[in-house]
Formats: structure tokens, sequence, C-alpha cells
């Protein structure tokens, strides 16, 4: 257990650039949004001034409209596509265009409240406050224009699990026409049989360059974009990180972010139980530009877990996890192994990530599946021991994906373990 928990400190100190960590050498040479909201949550367990520094250097890149980039390209590095002059968003230290998972409210409320030095923590949370607050804004305000409590993603790379079957029907209408001729980079330093396919990279292309024409005016992005998807977990990553920041506002005497955080949270989880599928019998994607829901077993249903859905529908969930256990050894795949579309090794078509299996055990264990959400802890640690630190897992044989000595898996290790 030491063992483990002393090997997951050494991946984060050499994915560590001083103020932020990359995810892994090689595939991911910068910082990634979602990336470091999870692994401050590592650093945390040791030092505490390191965990505060990697989320401040986050929104130290904030975009002035609130917007919370998925990408901060600090030092340049031609070992990665798209780099900045894809995206083209002119800015002094250059970032993405697009966002990702805001789990920053549920990571900072949780290092400030395990936190061993609260002078420092009050300090910088208190900084921190309105600035994830503008954020969580921004989202209600840019991909919820009609006010349903839910928002939209405009490209699935802002959900985090890039090639999901559940945007294959929607991704379908979004063009290649006009995309320029590009060589992608992450398939020379990861197995291309665990990446997305070249036709997905064309169209996440497209709708950069898209948006891009658009000049990145995110008042306009959510009408314009053919792919508006609302995916459960990202929503509930979002009403969770909304009900942490107010719960925190609350501590520290900012009663108004409090009273805008807790109106959000309540609102979003009300509009969650528009996404339940009785047939299914776990949450799925909505598809705003079709007006349809998506019939897509995968794990962004079961991730709804993490905010507080009634309590009935988290048992459901768990039951719904111990079905994909007669097909899988590890839980839980991103996918459901019995579906057509399942593969196993390709990304987030069937692979599991220890960041999901996190979520989806914190929020079980709120809502008292206290059982399954060990047994989702288990797995995660039996597949480091069987398989190192991974990017990802095939669910069925262990065999570690993606990029290796990987950061967020490492601290999610850590978390585990303490
Ligand atoms: C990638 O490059 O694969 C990332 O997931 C996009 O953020």
């Amino acid at each position: 257990r030491q063992d483990l928990i002393d090997q997951a400190r050494a991946v984060l100190a050499r994915n560590d650039r001083g103020h932020y960590t990359v995810p892994t050498h090689g595939l991911y040479p910068f910082q990634w949004n979602w990336d470091s909201a999870l692994s401050a949550l590592g650093f945390a367990h040791y030092d505490e001034a390191r965990a505060w520094t990697e989320i401040e250097t986050l929104f130290d890149h904030q975009w002035e409209d609130g917007k919370v980039p998925h990408i901060i390209f600090h030092e340049m590095d031609d070992g990665y596509f798209p780099g900045p002059d894809v995206w083209g968003t002119a800015r002094r230290i250059p970032t993405s265009g697009i966002t990702q998972p805001p789990v920053t409210g549920f990571a900072v409320r949780r290092i400030f409240d395990r936190a061993r030095d609260k002078a420092m923590a009050e300090r910088r949370a208190r900084a921190l406050l309105p600035r994830i607050h503008a954020w969580h804004k921004w989202f209600y305000r840019n991909r919820d224009p009609q006010g349903t409590g839910l928002v939209a993603i405009i490209h699935p790379w802002e959900s985090g699990r890039d090639n999901s079957v559940d945007w294959d029907e929607a991704f379908a209408r979004v063009p290649t026409e006009g995309v320029a001729p590009f060589q992608r980079r992450d398939t020379s330093h990861a197995n291309p049989a665990h990446r997305p396919t070249d036709e997905q990279y064309k169209r996440y292309i497209w709708l950069v360059q898209h948006f891009r024409s658009l000049g990145w005016d995110n008042t306009r992005l959510h009408d314009a974009s053919p792919f508006r998807m609302v995916d459960p977990g990202f929503n509930a990553i979002l009403i969770r990180s909304c009900s942490d920041l107010a719960d925190l506002a609350q501590q520290l005497g900012e009663t108004e972010i409090a009273a805008d955080s807790r109106a959000f949270a309540e609102r979003g989880i009300a509009a969650m139980d528009s996404l339940w599928h009785d047939g299914l019998g776990q949450y799925v994607c909505f598809d705003r530009a079709a007006g349809k829901q998506i019939d897509s077993p995968s794990i962004g249903g079961l991730l709804a877990a993490f905010c507080a859905i009634p309590h009935a529908r988290a048992q459901a969930v768990a039951a719904r996890i111990a079905t994909l256990a007669e097909s899988a050894r590890f839980m839980v795949p991103s996918h459901d192994p019995t579906a057509p579309e399942y593969d196993g090794l390709r990304y987030w078509r069937g692979p599991v990530w220890l960041i999901v299996n996190y979520m989806i055990s914190d929020g079980l264990k709120e809502a008292g599946q206290a059982g399954m959400a060990q047994r989702i802890d288990t797995d995660s640690i039996r597949l480091i021991e069987e398989s190192g630190f991974a990017e990802y897992y095939d669910p069925i044989t262990a065999e570690p994906c993606g990029g290796g000595s990987f950061t967020w898996t490492a601290a999610m290790v850590i978390e585990i373990l303490n």
C-alpha cells in the first residue's frame, strides 16, 4: 500500500512542471483543465501548497468571459496536434478555445475541508471562489441559453470522453469538407488502436475551425454548433461543483455566491431526471441539436451519480453497474461490454478510467451505496497492481492503454489509498 503511494508520488513528481503538471510526458505535453483539478487532490495529501498552485495556474488563464479553457499551452511542443496555431485564440499564453468538465469546485472544496494548513486554505480558497463561480455562470449563460437547467457541450473534447459511442450519431452530422490537411501526433505516442479514428479527428478539427471562424465568441458558439449534446456525466460534475461551491462559500461567509450556486445545483438536479432512460436503467445523453435522447449505454449515464440524484436513482445506477460486472472483470467499463459498439481498448468506447471510477464511487458513497463504491475502489487498485499507472485499461484483460506514467491515475491512487 505505502509502496503504491510512493510510486504514485513518483509519477506526479515526474510530470510536475513546477506550477502545473502535464498529464503525461509526450502524448499530452501541456496543462489540461480537469486533469489539473483532479491531480491537485493527489498533491494535497503531502504538499498542500502545491495542490493550490495547480488550480491557481489553471485559473490564471481563465478568459475574460469566465470560461476556463481545456488546454493551456505553457511551453511550445510540436509533439502535439492541434497546437496553438490551429486554435488561433490570440492569447498571450495560448490556450484552446473550448472547455472541459468543471470539476474544480468539487476539488477545491475537498482540498479545503481536509486542509491541515487552515489559514492558507482559507486565503487561497477565498481568492478562487469568485473565479470558479464566474466559470459556472459562464456555463449557464452560454451553454444553456434556454434556461433548461442543463448545459450542452459543443465539442466531444469538452466532455473529456472524446470518442464515446454517445457522440457517433450526432457526430455524423458534423461535416469534414474544408478541413485543412493535418498530421496527427497522438498516434506516434500511443497505439493507434487505443485512440480515436482519423474520421473522428477530421470532425474534431472541423468544429475547431468552425468556432475559430466565429472568433471564439461564446455568445454565438452554442447555437452555431451542429454538435450540441447534453451529457449527464458532464452536467453531474457541474452540478456537484456548484453545490460544493455553495457549501464552501457558506463557510467563508460569501452568501451571494452561496445562494447563486445553490440555485444552479437545485435546478440542475431537478432537470437531470429528464435524462433518465427506463429501458436501459441509467441516464443517457440528450442530443439538443436533434431534440432526442441517445440510446447509448455509456459511463456518462453512470457518472450522473456524482451529483445528488435521488437515492432510488443512485440505487438503480449501482444495480446497473452490477449488471456490467457480469461481462467484465474490472469496474467500471466506459461502455457496456455487451453492446455492439464496445471496444475494450479504444479510449472511451470500453476502457476503465480511474478518475471516473473515483467520481462514481464518491457519489455512490454519499447516496448510501457503500457496497458498490467499495467494489469500484477495489477494482481501481487491482488494475494498478496488475498493470501500473496507465491512462486507461481494458475492463476484461486489464491491458494498460494510451499513455503511461499518467498523472491523474496516480493522483486517484493516492486519494483512494488515503
Ligand atoms: C486529446 O488530444 O486526445 C485530448 O483528449 C483532447 O483534449
